[in-house]
C-alpha cells in the first residue's frame, strides 16, 4: 500500500503541470488580429488546440489557445491593446486535467462512461475479443514505436466467403481521449444488441466491422502519464530533440503540402516521409491488403462537432462529393435526432481547413468511397477535456450516426 502510495506521487511529480494555465477562445476579425496570433505563435510558447497550427488562422475563425501562466499578462495585454474579441473557456487548466485522471492507490477497473488508460484498454480488448468467438477476433496488424501490439478487432458473424468490411480506427491524435471512449462503446453495443436491433444483426450478418481502438498507442499512453496535451506519436530520429510527428499528417495525400508543418518541433510535423510513422504504415499495409473488401472508412476525432469527408488536401471537390454529402447530412439528422447535438458536413478543406496527409483522404484516393472523418463533441467550451460526465451521450448520439453510414455504405454494396 505504501509503496503504490509512493509511486502514485512520483508519477504526479514527472507528470506536467497545467497550474495556473487559461484556455482563450480568440476570434480575430482584421488582418492585424491574424498578424498578431501568428506572431504571439512564434515569440511565446502557446498550444493551439482549433485550428492546430498558427498558420490555419485566418479572419473569422475561432481560434482556441492554451496559455501558459507566465504569458497569462502578456497575452490580456495584447488582447486588449489589439480590441480583438475573446472569450476564457477553461480557466483552471490544470483542475480540468485532474477531474478526469485516473490514478490513485487503488485503481479502479475498466469503464464505458469513464476514460481509460491504455492498460485497461489492453486488458479489456483481450477479454472481450475472447468474449465471443462466434462475432469477434483480433489480429495484431503491426507494432507501435514504442513496441505496443498494434490490437486490430474484427466484428462479424463468422463465414466461411469473404465478407465486404468497414474499417474504423479511434485515437490517431492522443489528446482527443473521446474519441477512444467511442471505440469501446462501439464494441460493446455492437455485442451486446447483435441479435435484438434488426439494424446491427444484418449489419454484422453481412458485413465486417474492423475496429481499432486506439491508433496512437503511444500518445495515448504519454497522456495518461506524462502530458495531457500530447497530439502527436513518440517516435525519435538523431538529430531533432523533437519528439514525434501527427499520424493525421503522414499519410501519402498530398504529403506535407499544405496545413502540416515540416518542423518536427511543430505539432502538426508531417514526418519525415509518408508513413515514416510505423503507427501509420501498418494501418496504410492493412488496408492496402484488404482493399478489395473494405468498402468505408471512418476515423474518429475530437473536437468541433464535424463530418468531415475528401478533400482535406487540395480544395477541388471529390468525384463523389453530392453523395458524400448527403450521406454525412442523413448521419448528421440522426445523430441530432437524439440529444439535438448539431453537426456541420462538408468537404475537410472547406469546413475546417486545408491540411494534407490524412487518412481519409489517403484512404478514399486508395478506392474507399466512404470515407469520413468525425470530430466529436464538444465545440470549445470543454475542448480536449470534455467531462466523462458527456461520455455516455455523445457514444450514444455517435452510434446513430455511425449506423447511419454503416447501412446506407450496406445498401449500396
Ligand atoms: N482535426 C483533424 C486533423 O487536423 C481534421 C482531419 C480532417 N482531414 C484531413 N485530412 N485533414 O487531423
Ligand atoms: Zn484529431
Amino acid at each position: 500500500m505504501k509503496l503504490l502510495l509512493l509511486f502514485g506521487l512520483v508519477a504526479v511529480a514527472l507528470a506536467d503541470s497545467f497550474e495556473g494555465q487559461k484556455v482563450f477562445r480568440l476570434k480575430p476579425a482584421i488582418d492585424e488580429h491574424v498578424t498578431l496570433i501568428k506572431e504571439l505563435a512564434q515569440k511565446i510558447e502557446v498550444d493551439f488546440w482549433r485550428p492546430e497550427n498558427p498558420e490555419l488562422v485566418t479572419i473569422d475563425i475561432d481560434v482556441d489557445i492554451r496559455v501558459p501562466a507566465i504569458y497569462l499578462d502578456m497575452v490580456n495585454t495584447l488582447l486588449q491593446q489589439s480590441e480583438m474579441e475573446h472569450e476564457i473557456l477553461i480557466e483552471d487548466v490544470q483542475a480540468a486535467v485532474e477531474a478526469q485522471e485516473d490514478t490513485g492507490p487503488s485503481p479502479r477497473a475498466h469503464s464505458y462512461t469513464k476514460y481509460n488508460s491504455w492498460d485497461k484498454i489492453q486488458a479489456w480488448i483481450n477479454s472481450i475479443a475472447s468474449s465471443n468467438s462466434n462475432l469477434i477476433s483480433r489480429q495484431v496488424i503491426g507494432n507501435t514505436y514504442e513496441g505496443r501490439p498494434m490490437n486490430l478487432l474484427k466484428l462479424g458473424k463468422k463465414s466461411s466467403s469473404s465478407k465486404p468490411a468497414i474499417f474504423m480506427d479511434c485515437g490517431i491524435h492522443a489528446r482527443e481521449w473521446i474519441s477512444t471512449a467511442f471505440c469501446q462503446w462501439f464494441v460493446k453495443e455492437a455485442l451486446s444488441t447483435y441479435g435484438q436491433d434488426q439494424q446491427m444483426t444484418s449489419l454484422l450478418d453481412q458485413m465486417d466491422v474492423y475496429v481499432l481502438p486506439v491508433f496512437n498507442i503511444d500518445g495515448y499512453d504519454y497522456t495518461h502519464k506524462s502530458n495531457r496535451m500530447w497530439r502527436k506519436t513518440r517516435s525519435r530520429k538523431t538529430g531533432s530533440s523533437c519528439i514525434g510527428a501527427d499520424p493525421n499528417r503522414n499519410f501519402d495525400a498530398g504529403w506535407c503540402t499544405l496545413g502540416a508543418s515540416s518542423n518536427p518541433c511543430s505539432d502538426t510535423f508531417c514526418g519525415y516521409k509518408p508513413e515514416s510513422e510505423i503507427e501509420a504504415k501498418n494501418v496504410a499495409n492493412f488496408i492496402r491488403n484488404n482493399k478489395a473488401s473494405i468498402k468505408a472508412y471512418i476515423t474518429i476525432h475530437s473536437y468541433s462537432q464535424l463530418l468531415l469527408f475528401p478533400y482535406s488536401y487540395t480544395y477541388k471537390l471529390a468525384a463523389d462529393h453530392s453523395e458524400l454529402m448527403r450521406v454525412a447530412e442523413g448521419a448528421s439528422a440522426a445523430l441530432r435526432s437524439l440529444y439535438g447535438t448539431r453537426y456541420t458536413s462538408g468537404p475537410g478543406a472547406t469546413t475546417i481547413y486545408p491540411a494534407a496527409g490524412g487518412s481519409d483522404d489517403w484512404a478514399y484516393d486508395l478506392g474507399v468511397k466512404y470515407s469520413y472523418t468525425f470530430e466529436l463533441r464538444d465545440t470549445g467550451r470543454y475542448g480536449f477535456l470534455l467531462p466523462e460526465s458527456q461520455i455516455k451521450p455523445t457514444c450514444e448520439e455517435t452510434m446513430l450516426a455511425v449506423k447511419y453510414i454503416a447501412s446506407y455504405v450496406q445498401k449500396n454494396l
